[in-house]
Formats: structure tokens, C-alpha cells, sequence
């Protein structure tokens, strides 16, 4: 089902966990299975966008008519997504890492029998989403995701405003039928003026209905 709003429209999407390497054998990651990115990417496909989707390391297979960029890293996922500027719409659905090591050991990291604990020093990884949002040019929409344990709408209002977006998707994390790993998904969506709150259901249906908010605030 092709839809005028979106046919022929550059969606570019961000998916999955980043891993921060600390050595070779180890990273720093999260709990996020790119499910909804994944979702969203299909849905857009099906409605006749160009979708590129940027995934972080996922097992998930690839939506039909989607270009996919694999990406590990934090500072990875910003070249790609940056490289495949400009687009109309760019949906930040990945769990980008907020941290990444200050070092990466080439060599294995070893414990010895005297080491009883270890500090690990970690530095901010850049926005790629309030970077994003910052560029002029061909954007007609950016979209984010909060993921939330506590606070939801003073978190994703907040965001909203701090990174300059149109659209917030928020969903509580850390229960039951919604979040990450999860096949379900609930949530609300946060923009200026307006908000809609979104019960659970697969992460196949809420893409949809995503999408078809999508397109409502492109006309807005
Ligand atoms: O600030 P917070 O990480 O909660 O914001 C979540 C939103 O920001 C998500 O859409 C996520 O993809 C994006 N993000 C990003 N780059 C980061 C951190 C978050 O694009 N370094």
C-alpha cells in the first residue's frame, strides 16, 4: 500500500545497539535487538519510500527494498548515517551508545592475581541525532526515540526541545510487552503540540501506525 506522503520520499533510519570495543576480545553494549528499526524500515519501504537503514549488530534479516549499511561503533553509525545525507526524513531509532572507551587496547586486557578491581574511563560519544537535526537543507521531518524507565514524557518533551526534533517516540523500558527485545512495543509519540499515546501491539502494527502519524505531521 503506497502512500502519496512517503512515495518516493529518502528515509533514513538508524537501528540496533552500537558496541564500544575495549579490547579484542570485549565491547560495551545494551539490550537493544533493532526490532522496531527494522520494523519501521519495512513499513516505510512497503508505503514507496528509499529507505537506507544504518544497523548497528543485529541478527535481523534485511526488509525487502532496503539499503543496509552494517555498522559496530558509535563513531561508525555517525560517519554512515552523515555519508548517506541528504534524505527527507531521518528517524533515530537506534541505541546509540552514550559512552565509548577513552582507549581501545589492541592487546587483550589481563587480569592478574594481584588485580582486585579495574576502572575503565570512558568519554561521550557524539549526537548523531541532535547533529542530524542541526543540518539544513533537505529535512522535511527528524524523528527520535527516548527509551524510558521512569519520567517518560518530562524526558522525551525534553528531548524534543534540547535536540531540535519534530517527532518524539517514547517507550518505557524494563517491563513486560513493550521495550527492548521484546516483539511488542507501546508508546507515545511527543511533538510540539501535540501528543498520541500508542497500545501495545507487535512492533510490525506500531510501525505502521508510526508512519502513518509520519505522514500526517509532514502535511502538518
Ligand atoms: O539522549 P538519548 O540517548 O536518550 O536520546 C535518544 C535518541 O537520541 C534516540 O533517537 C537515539 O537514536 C539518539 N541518539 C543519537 N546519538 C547518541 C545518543 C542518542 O543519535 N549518541
Amino acid at each position: 500500500v503506497v502512500d502519496s506522503r512517503l512515495q518516493g520520499l529518502r528515509v533514513l533510519i538508524s537501528a540496533g545497539p552500537t558496541y564500544e570495543d575495549l579490547d579484542p576480545v570485549r565491547y560495551i553494549g545494551n539490550r537493544s535487538s533493532g526490532k522496531m528499526g527494522f520494523a519501521l524500515a519495512a513499513a516505510a519501504a512497503a508505503r514507496g519510500a528509499q529507505v537506507v537503514l544504518v544497523a548497528g549488530p543485529v541478527q535481523l534479516a534485511t526488509p525487502d527494498g532496503v539499503e543496509r549499511v552494517n555498522v559496530r561503533s558509535a563513531a561508525q553509525m555517525r560517519q554512515a548515517v552523515l555519508s548517506a545525507l541528504p534524505a527527507d526524513i531521518y528517524i533515530g531509532a537506534a541505541a546509540v551508545s552514550d559512552y565509548t572507551p577513552r582507549v581501545v587496547s589492541d592487546q587483550k586486557l589481563k587480569k592478574t592475581a594481584q588485580t582486585t578491581g579495574m576502572t575503565l574511563e570512558l568519554v561521550r560519544t557524539p549526537d548523531i541525532l541532535a547533529e542530524v537535526a542541526e543540518q539544513t537543507g533537505a529535512l522535511k521531518l527528524v524523528v527520535g526515540f527516548a527509551a524510558e524507565t521512569h519520567d517518560v514524557e518530562k524526558y522525551a518533551r525534553g528531548k524534543l526541545t534540547a535536540k531540535r526534533l519534530d517527532l518524539v517516540i517514547a517507550n518505557r523500558v524494563g517491563m513486560a510487552g513493550s521495550g527492548f527485545e521484546s516483539d511488542d512495543n507501546a508508546a507515545t509519540a511527543y511533538w510540539a503540540d501535540g501528543e498520541r499515546e500508542f497500545a501495545s501491539t507487535s512492533k510490525q502494527q506500531l510501525a505502521g501506525q508510526l508512519l502513518e502519524l509520519i505522514g500526517q505531521r509532514l502535511d502538518a
